[in-house]
């Protein structure tokens, strides 16, 4: 979860403020945002013969988050979010953006090849969030360097950039912007990673309701699951659905010789499957071809490496090495951690782990035909 989810509160902050500007379009507040990037620039490039110009760049820095705030609230109140004010609300921020680097790029206090290579990452990192839209899914938000973080680390590094010259790291000495910019280029190269794994999550179950593979797939799995509150009845579900193919509780009776392809979903109990499913699994050593298995977990911390040995004694049951695993936070009715997961977006990792366990088994059996 990125820091861009608080702009949802600072939102419900500047509401009542929207409501006063009633008056100004919103379009000439993310124009007057481009021209605050310009003077935070300005202050980078002179920073060097004014020092407190760095105060004054942290100052705008924030004004400029502000106001790519403030004019998408004003929009959503004066009924103006059109086609074309989201062109006005992406294309100038992506220049600030490109302003602001400039900046960096011609101040003596960050190092020029640094600023530069950051440039091009912030600009991949938005070019990815906007490619989900340009194929027909979401605009990605994700990843640690959004907008707003970018911002956030440039406001504290500009203020370590007034009080020290340089910080040592690893045996690299640089100067905090210069820092900044090495965050900017890691942090970027991660981001443009996520959203483009956020993007294929998605293309990926938009193409395979329609795909060949999908029938393939279907009358020939079946997914069964334990669940004791509920977390792992609804991946399963998930997960049947996605490969429309049945889905049954433990405690059902049926023909495993039926199935090639059995997806196993069980809670984590202290590292091992609910006592149901090991009984399942004991009574009737499944015939099936190929499995994947499905563990949910609940505790902090431990949950994780237990929930892995979990998967690992379902496997030793079944002989074999199951085609996939995944793991997936579920609500501890205990603990009263990881509340409201499974959520969605797990559901849909769940999907997407679905499809390709489809498709590595189709892959396998074309193989070993
Ligand atoms: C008696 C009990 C023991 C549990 N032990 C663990 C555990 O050792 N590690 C863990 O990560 N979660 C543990 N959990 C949490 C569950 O694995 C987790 O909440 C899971 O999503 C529950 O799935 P279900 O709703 O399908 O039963 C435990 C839950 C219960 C009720």
């Amino acid at each position: 979860m990125g820091l861009y989810v608080w702009k949802y509160g600072y939102r419900k902050i500047l509401e009542p403020w929207a409501e006063k500007f009633a008056w100004l379009d919103p379009d000439i507040v993310s124009y007057a945002a481009l021209i605050i990037s310009g003077f935070t620039a300005g202050c980078y490039v002179l920073a060097a013969e004014y020092p407190v110009l760095l105060l004054l760049a942290i100052l705008l820095i924030f004004t400029r988050m502000t106001m790519n705030t403030i004019d998408g609230v004003m929009a959503i109140q004066q009924g103006k979010t059109t086609l074309a004010g989201e062109i006005v609300n992406a294309l100038p921020d992506r220049y600030a953006d490109v302003v602001l680097l400039l900046g960096l790029v011609y101040c003596p206090f960050c190092r020029q090849d640094l600023a530069i290579f950051a440039m091009g990452t912030v600009f991949l990192v938005s070019y990815t969030g906007m490619l989900g839209k340009a194929i027909g899914v979401s605009w990605q938000h994700h990843g640690p360097l959004g907008k707003v973080e970018r911002l956030i680390l440039l406001m504290v590094f500009t203020l370590i950039q007034l009080f020290s010259p340089a910080l040592s790291f690893l045996g690299f000495s640089l100067s905090p912007l210069s820092w900044c910019m090495v965050f900017y280029i890691i942090l970027g190269q991660i981001t443009v990673f996520n959203r483009l794994r956020g993007q294929l999550r998605e293309v990926c179950l938009k193409e395979w309701p329609a795909s060949r593979e999908r029938q393939a797939v279907a009358g020939r799995a079946l997914v069964v699951y334990d669940s004791q509150t509920g977390n792992t009845k609804i991946i399963a579900e998930r997960i049947a659905s996605t490969l429309s193919v049945k889905c049954c509780s433990v405690k059902e009776p049926f023909d495993d010789r039926l199935y090639d392809l059995a997806i196993f979903c069980t809670p984590n109990i202290r590292g091992n499957c609910t006592a149901r499913m090991v009984e399942f699994l004991k009574k009737t050593p499944p015939r099936f071809n190929y499995y994947g298995i499905v563990v949910s977990y609940g505790a902090p911390l431990w949950g994780w490496p237990t929930a892995v040995k979990t998967g690992w004694s379902v496997a030793s049951r079944l002989g074999g090495r199951p085609l996939k695993c995944f793991l997936v936070k579920g609500y501890h009715a205990k603990f009263k951690t990881y509340k409201g997961r499974p959520n969605r977006a797990d559901q849909d990792k769940a999907a997407v782990f679905a499809v390709s366990v489809a498709r590595k088994m189709i892959k396998r059996s074309a193989y070993e035909q």
